[in-house]
Formats: structure tokens, sequence, C-alpha cells
């Protein structure tokens, strides 16, 4: 069957998820502000579950409509054909937002939509009530300016959950935004990659898996994946052709930060990840950090201030960093800071800058070319 899909993501990367999807085949893409929408059946919500790196979630649109009125909610919900895909143990979950909306109160819109799910199931299973003791169908009704859309998660836990970290150190970055940042470098494996303030290493990992084309949710489960409308073999023939799709080719990204004890908790990452061999992880002050090659890249995630250090200190590092940096001979780097002076600091102009959210802290990535 064919679905409308969204492939939801943060604030400033909605065209790194679209240019991921081309990649996979997809066109006539539709691009909203958090979200790319386009169309698929039950292959194509495995597939980008299985191998989006900077998407969020997947969801699938179940309707649209307007709303001003309980009644009308209710009304253009029952609308929907739920008991198609929703059997008859399923566990109905309603989560909901309503932004400028009539209808504002979101506990009762929940309550609303639910009532209406089970009516529409009756149409099927002709019973009052519900067990309920089976897999979890997450429904969200979210309201905008009166438009109310229904959509049903697919990914369960969000896709940034890869699997591979269990240790974090104090100010860890999503992993789908660190794949979005490597990705908008178009760093390639045959270049020289660093990043030393690595913390726990999760862009030089998201990289790692990105050189050895390892799909990034290999290793972790989906909610869909208990649904009985999407055969279980899809799921495994997916997952066959991923782990086959995994290349040996050899490259190693240099990992370092000055903190030894958050390397510890990097390298069990990498190793969790699958990728320590294409890692090495080193004890450094980034005052340190030299290369005698060209055409290396540097991506990193300093410290900001707002969660880590002092503000007077970030002044020093940003300007050493810039002096390093700037050493290297024909090297390119890319820094993601909420730090409003960097650019003064850092002593050069970026080539181009993109507004991001590193969680709720807006930042820019300032991106500096060979
Ligand atoms: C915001 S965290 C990086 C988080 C990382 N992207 C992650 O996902 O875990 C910044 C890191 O910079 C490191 N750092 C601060 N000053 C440094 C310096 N002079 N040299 C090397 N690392 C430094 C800190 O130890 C910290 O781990």
């Amino acid at each position: 069957m064919e679905y409308t899909l969204i492939a939801t993501s943060t604030f400033g990367i909605e065209k790194v998820v679209a240019n991921e999807l081309n990649e996979l085949g997809y066109e006539d893409l539709t691009i909203e502000n958090g979200k790319v929408i386009f169309q698929g059946d039950e292959m194509d919500i495995v597939t980008c579950n299985i191998w989006l790196r900077t998407a969020d979630r997947i969801l699938i649109k179940m309707g649209e409509f307007k709303a001003e009125t309980f009644e009308e909610l209710f009304q253009g919900t029952l609308a929907i054909k739920w008991e198609d895909i929703i059997p008859i143990t399923g566990f109905m979950h309603v989560i909901g937002k309503s932004v400028k909306s009539t209808l504002f109160s979101v506990p009762d819109c929940q309550s609303i939509v639910k009532k209406a799910v089970v009516q529409a199931m009756k149409r099927k299973y002709r019973r009052d009530t519900y067990p309920e003791s089976g897999a979890e169908y997450k429904i969200e009704v979210a309201i905008l300016k009166d438009t109310v859309t229904l959509t049903m998660d697919t990914s369960g836990a969000g896709l940034h959950k890869r699997g591979y970290r269990e240790f974090a150190g104090d100010a860890p970055m999503k992993e789908t935004l660190a794949a979005a940042l490597v990705l908008l470098s178009e760093w390639d494996a045959t270049r020289i990659l660093a990043d030393p303030l690595c913390g726990s290493g999760t862009i030089a990992i998201e990289a790692a898996m990105i050189g050895r084309n390892i799909a990034p949710g290999l290793k972790r489960n989906f909610a869909a994946e208990q649904w009985e409308f999407i055969p279980k073999n899809i799921w495994d023939d997916v997952r066959k052709h991923a782990r086959k799709s995994i290349n040996s080719t050899d490259f190693r990204i240099l990992a370092s930060d000055i903190d030894q004890r958050i390397l510890k908790t990097a390298r069990q990452n990498a190793v969790k990840a699958g990728v320590a061999d294409n890692i090495a992880f080193q004890k450094l002050d980034m005052k340190d950090f030299s290369s005698s090659k060209k055409y290396g890249f540097i991506i990193t995630n300093p410290p900001y201030g707002e969660r880590l250090g002092d503000v007077k200190d970030l002044e020093g590092l940003y300007r050493t960093m810039g002096a390093v940096f700037q050493k290297l001979d024909k090297w390119s780097y890319f820094v993601i800071t909420s730090f409003e002076d960097f650019e003064k600091c850092f002593g050069k102009q970026s080539d181009k800058n993109r507004k991001l959210y590193n969680g709720r802290i807006q930042c820019y990535y300032y991106q500096y070319f060979e």
C-alpha cells in the first residue's frame, strides 16, 4: 500500500534529510519546517528507518483536516481507516500538541482522538472494548492554526538512538546532528578527518559509519517491527542487504580530547558501533594538534559556555583554535558553536554558515572550505 510518509528532523537539517532521501532513490519530496514529506510503501518505511542518518522519526501521515470544534475533530478522525492498520489487540497511545488553534486543550484533543479511533475499530471488529495488550501504535494529533494532522510513529525511540551510545559525556551531541555535520562537510573516506575536541566521539563515530556505509539503524529495533501489516521478512531483507553493503574501506579518523576519562567512553562507543578500527583516539590538548598532511578535514563541536566551561576561557580556546587550524596546509574545517563572537576570536570569516539547533541551543555551523 502507498502511504504519505514524513521524515521529521531538527530545524536546519531538513535539506540534509532530503538529500539522504534522494540518495536512497526517493523523488517528489516536499520540504517543510522540521519535516520532509514523501510517498512510500511498507518497504520504504523499513528502509528509511534503517538507513536515514539525519531524520528523527518516520511517521505515517494518516490524515489532515480543519477542526475548530471537538465534533469536527471527532468526525475528521473517525473518517480515517484506522481499522486497516491497527489490529484488535493494538495498544492505541495518543499524544498531542496544539499551536495557535481554537482547540487548545491537548488532553481533551487526545481523548477525543482516542474515542474516534476506537469507534473506527468497531467498524471492523464490532466490539465495545479492546484489550490493548499488543503492539503499540503511537498516534500524534498535531493542531496548527486549526489544521489537524494525524500521524502514526513507525520509529518508536528517536532515530538518533542507534544503540551504540550507552555512555555519553557531559554535553553529548545527538547522533543525527553529528551525521548531518559530516554530510554537510562533504567529507569522504579518502580524506583525513579529525575531531580535536571529540568528547564521547559522536562525530568521529558517525563519520566512520558513513565511511564504511554502515546503516545507522542496523543494531536497533523499531515500533513498526511489531506491526502486523509490515511483513517480518521485509525487515529481515533490508537488514541483510544493509549488512552486505558494509564496506571494509581502510581509513583512520583522528579523535582527540583533553579529557582522558571521556576518551574511554568514546572508545567503548566506537567498539559498540563496530568502527573501533577506523578511529584513533588520543589524549591531546587541541593547542598541540598539528599535521604535515594536506587537504584534511576537521569537524568539531567545542564547548559553548552554556553547558560547559567559562566564557572568558572560551575566547582563549577559540583564539587558539583559529591559530591551530589556520596553520594546517589546505585543510577544510567545520565548527558548530553557539558562541556569538566565534568568527572574531577564531580570526577568520567563514565561507558559509548555517543556523542549527544542538538540542535547544541555537548554534551556527561555521564552514571553511579549502
Ligand atoms: C561539547 S564537548 C564535545 C561533545 C562531543 N561532540 C560529543 O558528542 O560527545 C567539548 C569537548 O571539548 C573538550 N575540550 C575542551 N578544551 C579542550 C582542549 N583545549 N583540547 C582538547 N579538548 C578540549 C572537552 O573535554 C569536551 O569533551
